[in-house]
């Protein structure tokens, strides 16, 4: 768990961030997301000293991270940024392997680790091992970087603006494979980002910033369905919601046929086990705004979900948009 309290940054006479007070619940991911200049990436750096705090604390597993040494602190925190920052004289797996080569680890556990890593973001070993970063496409390059983050195993992951730098067929990629990733991983992520979707997609929880101040904090749906504030709601634009289910399969606001365990009677729904099922069906897999098209190209007010062909569930108008307000 990351503690910042009242933490403060001034820069000559002006305020980067003044009176941050937030908390990065461990094993999340919290994406750090707000306008240019707002003060993400001094917020970020003061995390793990890259940037000194003029004022407030950061608690890292509740000690104070200026009892640490700052080399001994960023050793045990993986930090990505946008511009990658490999070696250019070093390979890639002499890039993955720098921190557990400085914490003096085992050689042969380090290769091996290394190819477990590199297989993790999606490159193949035995393909891009002995390349030099200058031999390296934007996309590769970044998935090395986010290795090399994950190399020392840090409970702790900074990530500024890691897939700015790409193309969007590309950033879609790598975001999907840095979600697997997390999902397995479990770690805590600090992510800075000014790209809404992202921190929508990625984010377990979104602490957005304005003018060095935290505006809200709260998962995607909570600033979607409840904005504290008009900046909030400017912020996310009037589309948010739609978005939003662009990026989440439609199988997450199903009403299941059956329980869990397959045992339990579904809820019952238009669409329950003993009425029939709607007639135009869906994979579960399909994105929730795709599945809104459909409904509104079918003229139907149900769909059923299946799972590799076989009904699993159904959904309706309210079911996608279950985690708003406005359901009835
Ligand atoms: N080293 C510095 N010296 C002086 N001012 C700085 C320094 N670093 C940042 N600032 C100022 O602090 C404010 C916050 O900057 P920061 O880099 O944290 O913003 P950001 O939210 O990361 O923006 P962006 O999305 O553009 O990367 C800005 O007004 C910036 O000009
Ligand atoms: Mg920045």
């Amino acid at each position: 768990m990351i503690e910042l309290h009242h933490l403060e940054k001034r820069f000559g006479g002006s305020l980067a961030v003044q009176d941050l007070n937030l908390i990065f619940p461990d094993g999340e991911l919290t994406a750090l997301l707000g306008p240019s200049g707002c003060g993400k990436t001094t917020t970020l750096r003061m995390i793990n000293r890259l940037t000194e705090p003029s004022g407030g604390r950061v608690l890292l597993g509740g000690q104070d991270t200026r009892t640490l040494k700052p080399e001994a602190l960023r050793r045990g925190i993986g930090y990505v940024i946008q511009q990658v920052g490999l070696f250019p004289h070093l390979n890639v797996a002499q890039n993955v392997a720098t921190v557990p080569d400085l914490l003096g680890r085992d050689r042969r556990a380090t290769a091996a680790r290394v190819d477990e890593l590199l297989d993790l973001v999606g490159l193949d070993p035995d393909t891009f091992r002995h390349k030099r970063p200058g031999e390296l496409s934007g996309g590769q390059a970044q998935r090395v970087g986010v290795a090399r983050a994950l190399a020392a195993d840090p409970p702790v992951l900074l990530m500024d603006e890691p897939f700015g730098a790409l193309d969007p067929l590309a950033r879609d990629r790598l975001q999907d494979a840095f979600r697997d990733i997390q999902r397995r991983l479990r770690k805590t992520v600090v992510m800075v980002t000014h790209d809404i979707d992202e921190a929508l997609r990625l984010g377990d929880r979104v602490a957005l910033m304005n003018a060095g101040r935290l505006e809200q904090f709260g998962t995607p749906d909570d600033l979607i369905y409840r904005p504290v504030s008009d900046f909030v709601r400017q912020f996310l634009g009037e589309d948010a919601a739609l978005r939003q289910l662009a990026g989440q399969p439609v199988g997450r606001f199903m009403v299941a046929l059956h329980g869990p365990d397959g045992l339990q009677p579904g809820r019952a729904g238009t669409g329950g086990a003993a009425s029939p099922l709607p007639a135009v069906a869906v994979e579960e897999t399909l994105n929730a705004r795709s599945a809104l098209s459909v409904l509104l190209r079918e003229g139907t007010d149900r769909l059923t979900v299946t799972r590799g062909g076989q009904p699993v569930g159904t959904v309706g108008w309210h079911d996608l948009r279950a985690s708003g307000p406005e359901r009835p």
